[in-house]
C-alpha cells in the first residue's frame, strides 16, 4: 500500500548497528525514494528493542586500529536529513545512541510504554551525533537536551512525548499497526504536495548537513581519545570504566 518497511534485525545484539547495516539502511531509503510505488518508508525495531545504538565492538577496532572505516556510519548520518519520502518509525523498548538521533529526522514516531531513550555519548567519552546538538536543543530547549546528549539521562516514553521527540505512546500490541496506518495515510496524500509540505517543514538541510560535519569532525577524534578507548574496552569487558588514571587533556 505505497508503504516500504525497514526492519533493524540483529537480536543477539540489541540491534546495534554495523557499517553493513548502516549501507543496507542507506541503500534501502535510496531505494524507496526512487520507486514511484513507494510514498512513506516506516522503520521498526524487534519487539522490546529498536536500536541500542553503534556497535561498541567496532568503534573499539577503529580506535584501536583503524579497522572499521566510518565512512559508513558518516554516509548514513549524511542521508537523514535528505531522505525524500516521509519517514515513520515505531519504537518498542531500547533505544540508545543513533537509535534516538536518527528519529529526530522522522516525521512520525510511535513508541511504546516500555520505551526508553538514551544517548549515552558523553559516557562513552563521544560527543553527540547526527546534528543532536543543534535539533535537540531546537526541540526540547537547551535545559533538557542538555540532560539527554550531556548528563546522559534516560528518558521514558512519557518523557519523551513531552519532550516532543515522539509523537504517541502505543501499546506495544498495537505500535506497528500505530505506524503503517500513520504511514498508509501519508501514502494516500497528493504524492507532489505531501513533498513540497514536507521540505518546507523541514527546511533547507544544509544547516544540519554543516552540524553533521562539524560534530563528525569531533567525533573522529574522540573516537581514539584514551577516555573513549577505556569506555568501549569496559563495555566489551562487561566492567565499570575506570577513567581515573587518564591524565588531564586525554
Ligand atoms: N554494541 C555492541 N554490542 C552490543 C551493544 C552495542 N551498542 N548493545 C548491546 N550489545 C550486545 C551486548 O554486548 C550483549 O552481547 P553478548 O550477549 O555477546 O555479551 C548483547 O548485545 C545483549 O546486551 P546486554 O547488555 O546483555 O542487554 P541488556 O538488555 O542488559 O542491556 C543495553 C541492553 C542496550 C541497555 C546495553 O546493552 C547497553 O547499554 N548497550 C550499549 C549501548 C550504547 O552505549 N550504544 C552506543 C551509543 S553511542
Amino acid at each position: 500500500d505505497g508503504v516500504q518497511i525497514i526492519r533493524i534485525n540483529r537480536p543477539q545484539k540489541k540491534n546495534a548497528l554495523t557499517s553493513v547495516m548502516y549501507r543496507e539502511l542507506i541503500s534501502a531509503f535510496d531505494d524507496g525514494d526512487a520507486d514511484p510505488t513507494v510514498s512513506a518508508h516506516v522503520v521498526f525495531g524487534l519487539k522490546g528493542v529498536f536500536c541500542a545504538g553503534n556497535d561498541i565492538g567496532e568503534f573499539l577496532s577503529f580506535a584501536q586500529n583503524g579497522g572499521m572505516p566510518l565512512e559508513a556510519i558518516l554516509a548514513f548520518l549524511g542521508k537523514l536529513p535528505v531522505i525524500e519520502k516521509p519517514v515513520v518509525a515505531g519504537v518498542d523498548g531500547i533505544a540508545v545512541g543513533v537509535g534516538v538521533t536518527m528519529l529526530r529526522h522522522f516525521d512520525l514516531v510511535y513508541a511504546s510504554p516500555e520505551s526508553f531513550f538514551s544517548t549515552p555519548f558523553l559516557d562513552l567519552g563521544l560527543v553527540p551525533e547526527a546534528a543532536s546538538s543543534l535539533l535537540m536543543p531546537r526541540l526540547m530547549g537547551h535545559q533538557r537536551a542538555f540532560e539527554l546528549l550531556v548528563l546522559g539521562e534516560p528518558f521514558s516514553a512519557d518523557r519523551a512525548r513531552e519532550c516532543g521527540l515522539i509523537n504517541e505512546i502505543e501499546p506495544s500490541s498495537g505500535l506497528e499497526e500505530r505506524a503503517l496506518s500513520a504511514a498508509n495515510r501519508l501514502a494516500r496524500k497528493p504524492p507532489e504536495a505531501l513533498r513540497l509540505a514536507r521540505r518546507l517543514l523541514l527546511g533547507d538541510p544544509k544547516n544540519v548537513l554543516d552540524r553533521i560535519k562539524l560534530e563528525a569532525d569531533l567525533f573522529r577524534e574522540r573516537l581514539t581519545s584514551p577516555e573513549a578507548i577505556e569506555a568501549f574496552q569496559a563495555f566489551v569487558e562487561k566492567r565499570e570504566p575506570d577513567f581515573s588514571k587518564l591524565t588531564k587533556g586525554d
